[in-house]
C-alpha cells in the first residue's frame, strides 16, 4: 500500500475509533512512531541482595515447596543469577510494554543483526543470516537437530558428567544418551578421545552432543581440543553439536574458543553451534534462542525437521538490546562472578577440608566434590533406607543443617554422584552467608 493510502487508512481508524486513549496522539498514531519512555530501571548494583521469594522462581520457591518446613537462606542450584538484569533491558521492555497489543510478530531484521554483530565483535565469528535459524531456546533447538540427523532408537553421545537436561531433551528427540565420559585427573577434566572415537564410530551413533564452556565442570575446550573433536566426527560420519550457551562467561586466565572459529571442512561439514543471549543475560524466562552452521543445507535440514524459530515479542526486545546495548554490564557480571570464584576457592581450601573444589575455567557453576562429607554422615546406607540416591540425601542433609540448598551432582550423569553444583551468579554476601553456613554445618559431622 503507497504510504499516502496508509496515512488514508490511519487516520480512518483513528477516526472511527472514537474511545482511542487521549494520551496517543492522532499525529503520533500516523507517524508510525509509538514509541513513549517510561521512569529509568534502578541501576544493577551486584552487591544488591535482590530477594527472589515469591516470584515463582524455579531456584528460589521450587526449594521451598521441596523442603517444606525448612528454611532456605540461600538456594543455589538452578542456573540463573540472582542479579537484577541490565537495565538498558529492563527500559526496553518497560518501553515496549506501554504498546498495549500482543499479536503475532514479525522477527525483525535488527534482532538477527544483533546476533551477527555480538558474535563478530566478541569472538570474531562471521556469520552470515543464512546460516542462522532463530529459536525458542537451546534445547527445542538442540531437539530439532537431533531430529533431523538422528533416527529415533539411535544414541546421541555427549561427555559425563553433562547437563542433566541434555539427558532429557536427549530422550525427547526419541534417542537414548550415550555418555563418554571425561577423565578427571588432579582436580581437572579432559575428553577422553579415544572412547570418544570407539563409541562414534558404531553405527547406531549419528551425533556428538559437545557442551563448550561444559557445564557442569567448567572446561573452556581449546583449538586442539576441538580440531580433534571434529576430524572424529567426521571420520565417523557423525554431526557435531556444539551446546555454547555459557561462552560469555569465562575466567580471567581462560579462554573460550568459538567451535565455528576453527577453519576445517570438517567444522563446515559437521558443526552446529547452539546460542541465546538468555544465560548471559538471564533471560531464561523468555525462551529464545539460535542455533548456526556454515553450510546451510544443514539448516534448511534442520528447519525442515519442524524446527520452531519464532520467538515471543519481549525475549526478542530483550535480546536485541542486551547484545547490542549492554555488553559493559556482562562484562561486569564477569568480573562479579570471576572474583566470587576465587573467593570461593579460597574460603573451601581454607576452611571446609570436608570438601574439594578447584575453580573452573567457564560458566558460573561451581561443580564441588563431596565425596568426603557424603563418607562421613554414611549418605549411601541412609539414602538407601530412604529408598533416594546419596546425593538426595546430602542435598537435604545441608538444607536442613546450613538452610543451603545445591544441585544434585547424580542428575548430570556418571561421575556425578559425590558432587553437589553450586551457582555462585549471586551477590557476594549471600555467598559469603552460604560459605559460613556450610562451615558451621561441617565442623559438626
Ligand atoms: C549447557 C546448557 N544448555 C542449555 C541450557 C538451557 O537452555 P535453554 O533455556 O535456552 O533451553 C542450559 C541451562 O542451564 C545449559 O546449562
Amino acid at each position: 500500500m503507497p504510504k499516502n493510502k496508509i496515512n488514508k487508512s490511519r487516520r480512518r481508524l483513528i477516526q472511527s475509533a472514537g474511545t482511542l486513549p487521549l494520551a496517543v496522539s492522532a499525529a503520533n498514531a500516523l507517524s508510525g512512531h509509538h514509541k513513549t519512555t517510561v521512569g529509568k530501571p534502578v541501576p544493577s548494583n551486584l552487591d544488591e541482595i535482590y530477594p527472589r521469594w515469591n516470584t515463582d522462581s524455579a531456584k528460589w520457591d521450587l526449594q521451598t515447596r521441596r523442603f517444606p518446613g525448612y528454611e532456605i537462606i540461600a538456594a543455589m542450584g538452578i542456573a540463573d543469577m540472582d542479579f537484577r538484569t541490565a537495565p538498558e533491558i529492563t527500559q526496553a521492555i518497560a518501553n515496549r510494554i506501554v504498546h498495549e497489543n500482543w499479536g503475532y510478530i514479525l522477527t525483525p531484521r535488527s534482532y538477527y543483526e544483533s546476533i551477527i554483530s555480538w558474535n563478530e565483535r566478541r569472538y570474531g565469528e562471521a556469520i552470515s543470516r543464512k546460516q542462522l535459524l532463530g529459536a525458542t531456546g537451546v534445547l527445542p533447538s538442540i531437539q530439532s537437530a537431533i531430529r533431523a540427523y538422528c533416527p529415533k532408537g539411535s544414541k546421541v553421545v555427549l561427555n559425563s558428567p553433562g547437563y542433566s537436561e541434555l539427558y532429557v531433551n536427549i530422550k525427547k528427540a526419541h534417542c537414548i544418551p550415550e555418555e563418554s565420559p571425561l577423565i578427571k585427573e588432579k582436580g581437572s577434566y579432559r575428553i577422553d578421545f579415544n572412547d570418544l572415537e570407539k563409541r562414534l564410530s558404531r553405527n547406531d551413533v549419528h551425533a556428538f552432543l559437545l557442551v563448550n564452556p561444559h557445564n557442569p565442570t567448567g572446561n573452556c575446550w581449546d583449538k586442539s581440543d576441538l580440531e580433534e573433536i571434529a576430524e572424529i566426527c567426521d571420520r565417523n560420519d557423525a554431526m557435531l553439536f556444539s551446546d555454547e550457551i555459557h561462552c560469555d562467561f569465562v575466567s580471567d586466565e581462560s579462554t573460550y574458543t568459538p567451535l565455528f572459529s576453527i577453519q576445517s571442512d570438517a567444522v563446515y561439514r559437521r558443526a552446529v553451534i547452539f546460542k541465546s543471549t538468555t544465560k548471559s543475560f538471564n533471560l531464561s524466562a523468555f525462551k529464545t534462542g539460535y542455533l548456526y552452521a556454515y553450510d546451510t543445507k544443514v539448516i534448511s535440514k534442520i528447519r525442515d525437521a519442524g524446527h520452531v524459530e519464532f520467538a515471543n515479542t519481549l525475549g526478542l526486545v530483550a535480546s536485541e538490546v542486551a547484545y547490542n546495548d549492554s555488553e559493559a554490564w556482562l562484562n561486569e557480571v564477569n568480573h562479579y562472578i570471576n572474583r566470587n570464584m576465587i573467593i570461593l576457592e579460597e574460603y573451601i581450601s581454607e576452611n571446609i577440608p570436608l570438601i574439594k573444589f578447584k575453580k573452573p575455567q567457564g560458566t558460573y557453576l561451581a561443580w564441588i566434590d563431596f565425596g568426603n562429607w557424603m563418607d562421613a554422615i554414611d549418605a549411601k546406607t541412609n539414602a538407601k533406607k530412604r529408598n533416594e540416591k546419596e546425593g538426595d540425601y546430602m542435598e537435604r542433609h545441608l538444607v536442613e543443617r546450613a538452610g543451603i540448598q545445591l544441585g544434585r551432582g547424580y542428575k548430570f550423569g556418571t561421575g556425578g554422584e559425590q558432587y553437589l553444583r553450586m551457582n555462585i551468579g549471586t551477590s557476594r554476601f549471600l555467598l559469603k552467608e552460604a560459605l559460613e553456613r556450610i562451615k558451621m554445618a561441617a565442623n559438626k559431622v
